[in-house]
């Protein structure tokens, strides 16, 4: 018998999803197309070395590889952009004047089953080479909005920003000799990107970044909102001519496409590197995620030695077609918050409670999970604690209070905004007293959080065997079924009383707000208000 099994992270399409689907393209086509945009295909297939070089951002991992009949290794194309700027690097001549390339396409690349993500999926998007300008930067915004409309109904927000801003900041930070390795650049990349303000706050203390420079390092993240308001606040924070330029052409760009629902982030840094200039994000209200991206990528170009203008986007379907069945539901005027049942939910709806916010039929004992404020602002859900970071991934809340443990563990895609301080313990590696290393064996490591140990021994380079337990993890070394432990430990009565001991500390750890990325946007207002309530709570709490 044949096994009749499809593989994670991909999907059969029936026909009347099929049909659907390839009518919302030809929708997107259309516009690209009305445009003067022309499609063409690029290879499924393309060499390892074009991604690694072009980007090395594109992690090894996150590509799929196969090894050909010659013994070439070879990726299943892992982004769009890359294979058509290599077309055209190949084939461009300046007669050609500028070019207007559409592309729909399928990509692949490793994905999160837990998150329910695809390993292929379809994009839609556009590349225009040969000139460069806020007028055309501004049209092609103009035209994936267009596209997007055109695909579905939800209400549209459009985010801008400038990666030269943050480039230009770094070129003031890498003064420093300390800083220069790529992995500290992505590093810092990575924790702006993801507003990561504690993050970034550890950062400045363990490089002993100089007071200004943290001030500034701080603030980018939170340069986001009303695109006058956060020009003139980053125009003010400049410290060189290349962030100033940053912000005019941000200035330049929206007043070119005059519409209203465009906001600004300066801390919007796309974590491919390939992106020179301006960049944005596409939202549509109530989905929780992006919809499509693009941005300037003239620096890539560069890199096939060839100084080609460049700017594109690409729209993912599968999210504008997920839209289309979230679109009835109007959660806009609600901010759902979600919280892990336990000792940190307590003390969130107590310090919620001081600043105002009641849930009146909240009662610690009762069953139900979902409670509204007095105001019908607020919804708190309970989840169970480790899965309060994929309802917010999601977007099916806003806002989440996790502890730092278990938002390392699930490495959630989110924007971890405030360091709560309350909920604190440490990670730490702990053994039977009196346990020494042996370089020599290989380490047997019990634990809960299997991720974070992997990257704490991965630093030594140290080979590990990793046990998942899921509970009373303490167990495990005195009946020798691990060597060592990787666990939380707060007051160390559990570690005591088994006659283990603290072998190292891996990292401190204490409850975070964090907070779904298109939510930010969409629903910035509410979500910064409740911010600054929870952080005035959290402050007088202390
Ligand atoms: C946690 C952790 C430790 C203990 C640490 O366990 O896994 O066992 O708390 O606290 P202490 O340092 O104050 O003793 P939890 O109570 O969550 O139960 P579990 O062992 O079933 O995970």
């Amino acid at each position: 018998m044949i096994k009749n099994f499809i593989p994670e992270g991909v999907s059969d399409l029936g026909y009347d999803e099929f049909e659907q689907i390839s009518k919302l393209e030809k929708a997107v086509l259309n516009v690209f197309k009305n445009e003067g945009y022309r499609q063409i295909k690029t290879p499924a297939f393309e060499y390892y070395d074009l991604f690694s070089e072009a980007d090395n951002s594109l992690e090894t991992k996150d590509m799929y590889k196969l090894i050909d009949n010659n013994g070439q290794l070879m990726v299943l194309r892992p982004d769009a952009t890359i294979p058509i700027a290599r077309m055209m690097a190949t084939h461009y001549k300046e007669s050609d004047g500028d070019v207007k390339l559409m592309y729909l396409t399928d990509v692949f690349r490793r994905a999160d089953f837990r998150a329910g993500e695809k390993r292929e999926f379809k994009q839609a998007g556009i590349e225009y080479f040969g000139s460069a300008s806020p007028q055309i930067d501004a049209n092609l915004i103009l035209t994936a909005e267009k596209a997007v409309s055109a695909a579905c109904v939800g209400e549209i927000k459009i985010e801008l920003g400038d990666v030269d801003y943050f480039n230009g900041f770094l070129k003031e930070l890498m003064k420093d000799e300390r800083l220069h390795s790529v992995d500290t650049r992505l590093r810092l990349k990575e924790l702006v990107e993801s507003k990561n303000i504690p993050g970034l706050k550890r950062f400045a203390e363990e490089f002993d970044v100089n007071e200004s420079l943290t001030s500034v390092l701080l603030e980018i993240p939170l340069l986001y909102g009303n695109i006058d308001e956060v020009c003139d606040r980053a125009d003010k924070l400049a410290m060189n001519p290349e962030m100033k330029a940053a912000v005019e052409n941000i200035r330049r760009i929206y007043s070119e496409t005059g519409k209203k629902n465009i906001t600004a982030d300066m801390g919007l840094i796309n974590t491919l590197e390939y992106y020179s200039g301006m960049i944005f994000k596409i939202y549509i209200k109530n989905t929780g995620v992006i919809a499509g991206s693009g941005g300037r990528y003239d620096a890539l170009m560069q890199k096939f030695g060839k100084k080609i203008p460049a700017v594109g986007f690409g729209l993912n379907i599968d999210v504008l077609y997920d839209s289309e069945k979230k679109s009835d539901v109007d959660e806009s005027s609600v901010l759902t918050i979600a919280l892990g049942k336990g000792r940190l939910a307590d003390i969130t709806i107590d310090n919620l409670k001081k600043a105002g916010i009641t849930f009146p039929e909240y009662s610690k004992d009762s069953r139900k999970l979902i409670f509204n404020d007095s105001t019908g602002k607020y919804r708190i859900v309970f989840v169970k604690a480790v899965d309060v970071g994929i309802y917010v991934e999601k977007g099916a809340c806003d806002i989440g209070v996790i502890g730092k443990d278990t938002l390392l563990e699930s490495g959630s895609d989110v924007f971890e905004m405030i360091d709560l301080g309350y909920g604190k313990c440490k990670f730490s590696v702990a053994a039977p007293e009196g346990f020494r290393y042996d370089p020599k064996k290989k380490l047997i490591v019990a634990t809960k959080y299997p991720r974070v140990a992997k990257s704490h021994f991965a630093k030594y380079g140290r080979s590990i065997e990793i046990i998942k337990i899921n509970g009373s993890v303490e167990l495990a070394p005195i009946v020798g079924l691990s060597d060592v432990i990787v666990d939380i430990v707060e007051t160390g009565t559990t570690l005591r009383e088994n006659g283990l001991e603290v072998v190292e500390d891996i990292t401190d750890i204490s409850a975070r707000l964090i907070v779904n990325r298109a939510s930010l946007k969409t629903k910035e207002k509410m979500v910064s208000e409740f911010m600054s309530t929870v952080r005035e709570a959290a402050e007088n709490g202390k």
